[in-house]
């Protein structure tokens, strides 16, 4: 078996919305059976709860349901899993201070360096505090990016 966290801030946006679009891409390449997929937070507020309404609403629009329930991330995620996908710098910088030594640390991916039809664009930007279109355009970023992670994960 294969594993891959998704990590954002809060897990009630981005990262459950990355785990269910890398989920609907592994089922699509018939490869599901071999992974365990998974989303945390780098923050505690919003363990247990299901993912923000307004995510939610976007997701359901292209197709997508989001069912699980928000978790925080730990040290020993890196242990559990091969790779940690990081939604932005921040994300980057907590998870290394999660990590208990560099060479875990070298678990940790950036989704948006998976991006290949958005030039310029170098971060899933967080969309809590933005609107409607916010919660659209991370869907669109995801779809992107899952592409070219799957290209890099599935080789090894
Ligand atoms: P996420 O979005 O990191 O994409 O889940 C956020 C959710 C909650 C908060 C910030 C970002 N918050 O500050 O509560």
């Amino acid at each position: 078996m294969k594993s891959i966290l998704f990590v954002c801030l809060g897990n009630i946006c981005r990262s459950p919305m990355a785990e269910e679009v890398f989920r609907q891409h592994v089922i699509k390449m018939g490869k599901e059976d071999e992974w365990i997929i998974d989303s945390a937070g780098i923050g505690a507020w919003h363990v247990g709860n299901l993912p923000d309404h307004r995510m939610r609403r976007a997701a359901a629009s292209h197709g997508y349901e989001l069912t699980m329930r928000a978790r925080q991330v730990k040290s020993s995620d890196f242990d559990s899993f091969d790779y940690i996908v990081a939604m932005d710098e921040e994300n980057v910088h907590d998870l290394q201070r999660v990590a208990a030594d560099i060479e875990k640390s070298k678990k940790i991916l950036k989704m948006a360096s998976f991006l290949s039809e958005h030039p310029g664009q170098h971060t899933i930007p967080d969309p809590y505090y933005g609107e409607e279109k916010d919660f659209h355009f991370v869907i669109e970023l995801l779809e992107d990016s899952v592409k070219g992670l799957w290209e890099e994960v599935r080789k090894e």
